[in-house]
């Protein structure tokens, strides 16, 4: 290996080890998790855990869940590999949650010592509707089941797949939680047409956009003047503009919308 090949391989797994631990996912620091991610994962604990493990998490003998320490799990994808695969023999179904939900109950685990149920406060997931349609005025840009735009990505499953917190975070800062493939992108044609969209898919030769009218597009790329892509959401944050129980209500709405 030449050396400066060997340099940045070496720089590459130190930043990767660097970027592994500051993940609060390998972490487990009950600071770390975002508050609407430990109030949805107290909601699930309640309506699926209570019944065996209690509200104190003392229920099962020999196991202590506010402890934070875990006979079987030390990780948190191995504490969602226990809640997913239960332990049958012993007495604990296998649970379907998604990512999302499994990211709430990991996220309530880590804090269920700390934090008294009581004071979390429920999100009003129908309230949350009413502010998603009126003032949010999301309907404008994102289609949910067959109503609004087809300008924002749909938001039909976005609860199946994006926790609460990164749900949180995508309101009140848009381009911190934008996926490459959303982003805004620009388009001269070669006539000199100038189109604004949003990029749904692309490969070596074409690319096909969503337009500002929500129109799905599909252009040749050997046919474009310019393309250029861009970091910045076009998404308006609604930091200000919603206050917080409003932004909690909505995103407990969005954890609702699971897909088919
Ligand atoms: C029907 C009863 C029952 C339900 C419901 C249940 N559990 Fe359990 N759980 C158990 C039993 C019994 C064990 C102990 C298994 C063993 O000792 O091998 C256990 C063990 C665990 C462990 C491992 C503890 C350790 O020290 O390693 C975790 C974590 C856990 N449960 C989380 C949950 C969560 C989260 C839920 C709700 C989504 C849940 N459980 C629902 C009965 C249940
Ligand atoms: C002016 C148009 C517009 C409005 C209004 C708008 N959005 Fe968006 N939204 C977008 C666009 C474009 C994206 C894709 C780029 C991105 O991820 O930032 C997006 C992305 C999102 C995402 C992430 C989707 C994903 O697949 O990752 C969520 C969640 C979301 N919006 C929710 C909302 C909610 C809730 C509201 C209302 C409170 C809202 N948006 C209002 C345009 C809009």
């Amino acid at each position: 290996m030449r050396p400066s090949i060997l340099y940045a391989a070496i720089l590459l797994l130190a930043s990767a080890a660097l970027t592994a631990g500051q993940n609060p996912t390998m972490l487990g620091h009950p600071e770390d998790y975002p508050r609407v991610d430990v109030e949805h994962g107290a909601r699930l604990y309640a309506e699926h855990c209570d019944r065996c493990h209690g509200a104190n998490g003392n229920g099962v003998s020999g196991v202590d869940l506010r402890s934070g320490k875990f006979r079987n799990a030390t990780t948190d994808q191995q504490l969602r590999t226990v809640i997913t695969n239960g332990f049958p023999t012993a007495g604990m179904p296998a649970f379907k949650f998604d990512p999302a939900d499994l990211t709430g109950l990991v996220a309530y685990l880590r804090n269920m010592n700390s934090i008294d149920r009581g004071s979390l406060r429920a999100g009003n997931a129908a309230h949350g509707q009413t502010v998603l349609e009126t003032k949010g005025a999301c309907l404008s840009c994102h289609r949910i089941n067959d109503k609004g735009s087809r300008k924002g990505p749909n938001l039909s499953d976005i609860g199946a797949n994006r926790s609460a917190g990164s749900l949180e975070r995508s309101l009140t800062d848009p381009s911190s939680q934008m996926w490459p493939i959303n982003r805004p992108i620009r388009i001269v044609t070669r006539d000199g047409r100038v189109i604004n969209g949003r990029r749904l898919n692309e490969d070596t030769y074409t690319v096909q956009i969503a337009d500002e009218e929500g129109r799905l597009l599909s252009l040749n790329k050997a046919e474009l003047r310019e393309f250029t892509v861009s970091t910045k959401s076009t998404m308006p944050s609604y930091k200000e503009e919603l206050t917080s129980e409003e932004l909690a209500d909505v995103v407990s709405y969005l954890l609702t919308l699971k897909g088919q």
